[in-house]
């Protein structure tokens, strides 16, 4: 076998979404691109906010010598600090430059947390459904991702979660903006995991963190707020980026912050430093790292997404599928009209519209659209969505 068993077996069960997206630049190139309908990837269409091409001709400009070069394992003093300030007012929380490592994407922050956190077998409790990477982020290193249900509006089940903590519990990982559902989880909830999070890690007598993955955090409608979870519990990581919020996924920008209360930070900051450094990151890249330290607060304006949402959660409820109304992020995740989710998508495939398997996020029955494209795309695939509506549910 040419490679490892354990990467065999990962490519072969590979993520639904990657298949989706190629199945799409397949299609397309049988039926053209204006005859596809791909809602499979969350590429995010919008181009990045002006500020950013602004500010990027600045910076290939600057004469300061030394500009691509190494630096410090943690990223530029200068952009750690401007993170820091932001998350400071969003937390409610002091962070420091000093809790903050800058990343190669979220993606790049979940691995380094979990090298620096996880010993073998240790768990981390997530909530379905789930972005299928956290599959292997964890596995990569040694850790097992132990799923539980949510409520059925996708809320945080308190009770459920608490059955979940074992000895081996290392973390609890939530993501809120929600991949794939758009849930925002409510503060209540975050507060509700907090303080279940007090009595477990006092229980079992070590620290258990809570890693908020929160890239879709800017990307939220009808004014709702993300609730700080650094202020509802002290062992928080946070993992984010750019991605998303700048329109800029290709570039491989993110960070991870600490919350100051976190004991023994120091330990924690130098075992999270050294794992960006040993798992080949090194740091950041440099141009994009200068380029978001100018640009904190900075952000897609969010309406055409807001415009997508609108319009397929109306066609869809109207054609007879079962909708939750996303708060936040830009997919969707109805009902499937027949429990095997793979088969219905199967059959949106032949009439070229492309949407993910729920299986694909761990909650079989249930379908993903990433709605981040041209709104033309969400016009011309609401004639499908109608005629899949009356085939199933008239
Ligand atoms: C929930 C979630 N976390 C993490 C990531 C990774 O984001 P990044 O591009 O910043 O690595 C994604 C990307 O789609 C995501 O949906």
């Amino acid at each position: 076998m040419p490679v490892a068993k354990k990467v065999a077996e990962a490519a072969r069960c590979s993520s639904w979404i990657r298949q989706m997206f190629e199945e799409g630049g397949r299609l397309a190139e049988i039926h053209g691109c204006d005859k596809v309908f791909d809602f499979s990837i969350g590429n995010p269409n919008l181009e990045p906010p002006n500020e950013f091409q602004a500010v990027l001709e600045e910076l290939v400009r600057d004469p300061t010598p030394g500009m691509h070069g190494y630096m410090s394992n943690a990223g530029y003093a200068e952009t750690r600090k401007a993170v820091a300030a932001y998350l400071a007012k969003d937390q409610g929380v002091p962070v420091d430059g000093a809790n903050v490592v800058m990343t190669c994407g979220a993606g790049g922050a979940l691995n380094v947390v979990f090298k620096a956190i996880l010993d073998p077998g240790d768990e981390v409790i997530v909530p379905l459904p789930y972005f299928m990477e956290y599959d292997f982020y964890t596995g990569n290193h040694g850790g097992v991702l132990k799923p539980v249900p949510t409520r059925s509006d996708f809320d945080l089940d308190i009770d459920t979660i608490d059955t979940a903590f074992n000895a081996q519990t290392r973390a609890v990982l939530i993501n809120s903006p929600n991949n794939p559902t758009g849930r925002v989880y409510p503060e209540t909830s975050v507060e509700a995991l907090g303080e279940l999070l007090r009595r477990r890690s006092r229980e079992l007598g070590r620290i258990i963190y809570l890693v908020s993955d929160e890239p879709y955090r800017r990307i939220v409608y009808d004014g709702i707020r993300v609730a700080p979870v650094m202020a509802a519990y002290d062992n928080t990581i946070i993992v984010s980026s750019y991605s998303k919020e700048l329109s800029v996924a290709g570039e491989r920008i993110g960070y991870l912050a600490a919350n100051p209360a976190v004991p023994r930070m120091g330990e924690l900051m130098e075992g999270l430093i050294m794992a960006n450094r040993v798992l080949g990151f090194v740091n950041a890249p440099a141009l994009m790292q200068r380029a978001v330290a100018r640009l904190q607060g900075v952000a897609v304006d969010v309406a055409p997404y807001k415009r997508n949402r609108d319009a397929l959660c109306e066609e869809l409820t109207n054609a007879g599928f079962k909708v939750f109304k996303p708060e936040g992020a830009f997919y969707l995740f109805p009902r499937s009209p027949i429990d095997d989710d793979v088969a219905f998508c199967r059959e949106m495939q032949q009439h070229l519209v492309l949407v993910v398997p729920g299986s694909g996020f761990g909650l079989p029955g249930h379908f993903r659209l990433a709605y981040c494209v041209a709104p033309e795309v969400v016009d011309c695939a609401l004639p499908v969505f109608r005629e899949i509506g009356a085939k199933y549910f008239c």
